[in-house]
């Protein structure tokens, strides 16, 4: 029997793990889109928001910035395509715990923004760095893959979530959790379940020691206040997806589906302000993005060729990172350190 965030740990990232495979899981091709994937206008985007937090921190060199979770790499390549004033200045650090997806996104992001260079002012680590400097910590859907604990309210306090032999159990839950649970939420009704957020809450904290002066930025989805867990099924929550669709129970075949969970954003610490990510890219520029795409279409719709259609799609691309349904309701949460 494990505790639950133990068993989606091992899941996810042991031996055979949902990211260790070799598959590609995790990838456009195999198991979910994220927003870096589905447009190069959200890198575009980041990228304009990393040249305005280098003017507003003094213009600094090295101006560094640090992705927790960088996955494939397309956020990284989308940055270095769509950087102007900060560009000289910016040496970017790719944090990714999957081997495999740290070498296939270096090699990339080598060999489409830096062909002719000797030296590339990228690095791809295993975990975030030591030291501190000025710059950036970014991180898009890292959080909500970081195993939560799962606790639920009974009559005389709080049980927590186990699997055993692909089913879950739960037991009652030791004195951290009951405090932590306590602590969260006064009102829980009777059966009602919260995540314990305490692996996002750790990497937040790293995250945030790391800047002497600059900014983390956190994109997922989640909720602002822990309640609003309580009011929601836990498979609402809690979920598994597979070959981009939802992939039922997580406590069977252990590596066969990803484990996410929504962010409790009021888990973690500081205080960050927070937008929608469909309010945050349209500050960050997407409108002045796409209204030379919207015009042109205007000329070409009667009778477009392949690329006029090519151009119409970054209309839709741009529909959907603002979807309020969908990625336009993710969270976007940005501390500031040593302002
Ligand atoms: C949902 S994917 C998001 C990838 C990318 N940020 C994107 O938006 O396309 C989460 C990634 O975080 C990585 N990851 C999970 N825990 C991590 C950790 N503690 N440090 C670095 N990467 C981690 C996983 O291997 C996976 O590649």
């Amino acid at each position: 029997m494990k505790r639950f965030d133990a068993f989606a740990e091992q899941a996810l990232y042991g031996p055979g793990g949902f990211y260790t495979r070799s598959r590609g899981a995790g990838t456009t091709e195999a198991d979910f889109i994220t927003s870096p994937e589905t447009s190069n206008l959200f890198g575009a985007c980041v990228a304009s928001y990393l040249d305005r937090v280098w003017r507003e921190l003094g213009e600094p060199n090295p101006f560094v910035v640090v992705e927790g979770g960088s996955g494939n790499g397309k956020l990284c390549r989308d940055i270095f395509l769509g950087v102007q004033d900060c560009a000289e200045s910016l040496r970017y650090v790719m944090v990714e715990r999957s081997d495999k997806q740290r070498d296939v996104a270096l090699r990339m992001v080598a060999a489409t923004c830096f062909t002719d260079s000797q030296e590339i002012p990228v690095a791809a680590l295993r975990d975030l760095p030591h030291g501190q400097f000025t710059g950036v910590v970014i991180a898009n859907e890292l959080l909500d893959n970081l195993p939560p604990r799962i606790v639920k309210r009974t009559g005389t306090g709080w049980s927590e979530l186990h699997v055993e032999d692909g089913s879950e159990t739960w037991r009652s839950a030791p004195e951290d959790a009951q405090n932590m649970a306590t602590a969260i939420s006064t009102n829980a009704p009777e059966g009602a379940c919260l995540p314990l957020q305490l692996k996002a809450a750790v990497w937040t904290k790293r995250a945030l020691q790391l800047l002497d002066k600059g900014r983390l930025l956190v994109v997922d989805y989640g909720f602002r206040n822990s309640d609003q867990f309580l009011q929601l099924p836990r498979d609402e929550w809690l979920r598994t997806y597979r070959g981009h669709r939802r992939a039922g129970t997580p406590f069977s075949e252990p590596g066969s589906r990803d484990i996410t969970c929504d962010v409790a954003f009021d888990q973690l610490p500081g205080d960050p302000l927070f937008q929608m990510q469909a309010d945050w890219l349209k500050d960050h520029g997407l409108i002045e993005m796409t209204e030379w795409a919207r015009e042109h279409w205007r000329n070409a719709a009667i009778s477009p060729d392949a690329r006029d259609v090519a151009i119409r799609s970054l209309l839709d691309e741009a529909t959907a990172l603002t979807d309020k349904e969908g990625l336009g309701n993710f969270v976007v949460a940005e501390w500031r350190v040593g302002d």
